[in-house]
């Protein structure tokens, strides 16, 4: 079957999310409120969720490999967290208190534990609000307003770092010095002026770029892996650091979808490297809205006040501009904590298990596509994966992924959306501890039948 026909079944199949959406898009551009979530010709509407399933419109049930692009560590509505969210609302009887509580200073110790780079930490309400505080930081610290990022990555949706994120790689340039390219309409010239654009696993590259310009730059920002699966090689990684340290550069490594994913440290704990600051999101809120942004103490106390706020109205002699301004209404939410801490308290017992299944499926899902004449790579270390159809031996790049054969990994994906398992397509697994072996065998059963079928 082609990917045309693949499609129609799909939206056969699905009536009432094809209806869902119709009525959606009256009200919301594109029927959809992230444009990450839409896929051709529409996304799936869920309704419900339990452990590792995810049920639609139509009542369909799916094992869902896509957690809601990560957070989901535990699965839907693990009891441990449901319950911890009820205890906390009856004994406190109240959602938020705009006041500091002791939960603010009790979860940071925790981070701390398995993240000892992030001496200080402030609580934000995103992984995107977690990264834009790291290059504000950067520049307060260093008095540089420059950012240098690595083509491919992902670190929110604003307009210094959407930027050659999935790039037209014909428009980017030479791969040893990328092009930056916009990903939105929007960004000004001035801002793609403001962000460097860096080969990644290319540390003669990179060392070339910013020793060049060490004077402007204030930070380099990286996925320590990129889109969470392809690696840095950990020459690479280490080299990163030595450079930065040596020119006077932060390293900023964001680990919203790496933190608690890779290992309980997250990327730092697997190279052993310790960036200067770090964004942490997605797992630590349980499936709510949250974000760190945490680091080396000398930087983070730029942002302790010194008597009064930018908001105190009357008071118009405050020294605002020598402080890391740093705000926001439901930062350090009580029960986003809670049920943060509770989450990571579970990981803990259930962490090992959960990547030894990771790696079952990985083979799982390799031998599957080589017994219908595919070479596949599943990059990606601890609890998340990616799939793809390549010839090469290994993948370093966005340039080696843009390369690889996204249509028959989409094919793959339409297939299986009607046996059963949910990701959107192209897209990469994230796993849970609710993935179980049973369920994973369901998993490669339904890869069986969508082999089959094409
Ligand atoms: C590496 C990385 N950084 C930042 C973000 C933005 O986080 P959020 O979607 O919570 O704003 C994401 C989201 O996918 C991410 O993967």
């Amino acid at each position: 079957m082609n990917l045309d026909s693949l499609k129609a079944e799909y939206a056969k199949h699905n009536p009432k999310s094809k209806a869902a959406f119709e009525a959606a898009k009256k009200y919301l551009p594109g029927g959809i409120t992230a444009n990450v979530k839409f896929f051709d010709p529409f996304p799936l509407f869920m309704k419900g969720g339990h452990g590792a399933w995810l049920v639609d419109e139509d009542g369909h049930e799916y094992v869902d490999y896509v957690l809601s692009y990560g957070p989901l560590i535990l699965g839907h509505g693990r009891k441990e967290v449901l319950d911890a969210m009820h205890s906390f609302l009856e004994e406190h009887g109240a959602m938020l208190y705009g006041t500091p509580h002791v939960g603010e200073a009790d979860f940071a110790k925790t981070i701390q534990k398995y993240y000892p780079s992030i001496e200080e930490l402030r609580y934000t309400n995103s992984g995107t609000e977690a990264t834009l505080l790291t290059i504000r930081t950067a520049a307060a610290y260093t008095g540089k307003y420059k950012i240098a990022k690595f083509e491919g990555h992902y670190h929110g949706g604003y307009n210094d770092v959407l930027i050659s994120v999935h790039p037209d790689v014909a428009k980017a340039g030479d791969i040893k010095h990328p092009i930056g390219l916009p990903e939105s309409k929007g960004i000004s010239p001035e801002e793609m002026e403001n962000t460097i654009i860096l080969p990644f696993n290319d540390l003669d590259a990179c060392a070339e770029i910013l020793t060049q310009r060490k004077d402007e730059i204030s930070g380099v920002i990286m996925e320590p892996m990129l889109g969470g699966t392809i690696p840095a090689t950990k020459a690479f990684m280490q080299g990163i650091r030595k450079l930065t340290q040596e020119l006077g550069i932060l390293m900023i490594m964001d680990e919203v979808k790496t933190g608690f994913r890779i290992t309980m440290g997250g990327a730092q704990g697997y190279y052993q490297v310790k960036p200067d600051l770090t964004a942490l999101g997605k797992v630590i809120g349980a499936g709510m809205p949250v974000g760190i942004m945490g680091g080396r103490r000398d930087i983070l106390e730029m942002a302790a006040p010194q008597g009064s706020d930018i908001l105190d109205s009357g008071n118009h002699s405050t020294n605002a501009a020598d402080i890391l301004y740093h705000s926001g209404t439901y930062n350090g939410h009580p029960m986003i904590l809670h049920a943060g801490l509770t989450t990571i308290q579970v990981l803990e017992k259930e962490f090992d298990g959960m990547i030894e299944r990771t790696e079952r499926l990985k083979k799982g899902i390799r031998d599957i596509y080589a017994k219908n004449g595919y070479h596949v790579l599943t990059p990606g270390i601890g609890s998340m994966f990616n799939i793809v159809v390549t010839d090469k031996e290994e993948i370093l790049t966005y340039r080696d992924l843009a390369g690889a054969d996204s249509e028959m990994r989409k094919k793959v994906d339409y297939a299986l959306l009607t046996e059963g398992v949910y990701n959107k397509p192209g897209n990469r697994y994230n796993m849970c501890t609710a993935h179980t072996d049973d369920i994973i065998d369901f998993t490669l059963d339904a890869y069986e039948k969508a082999f089959a079928k094409l």
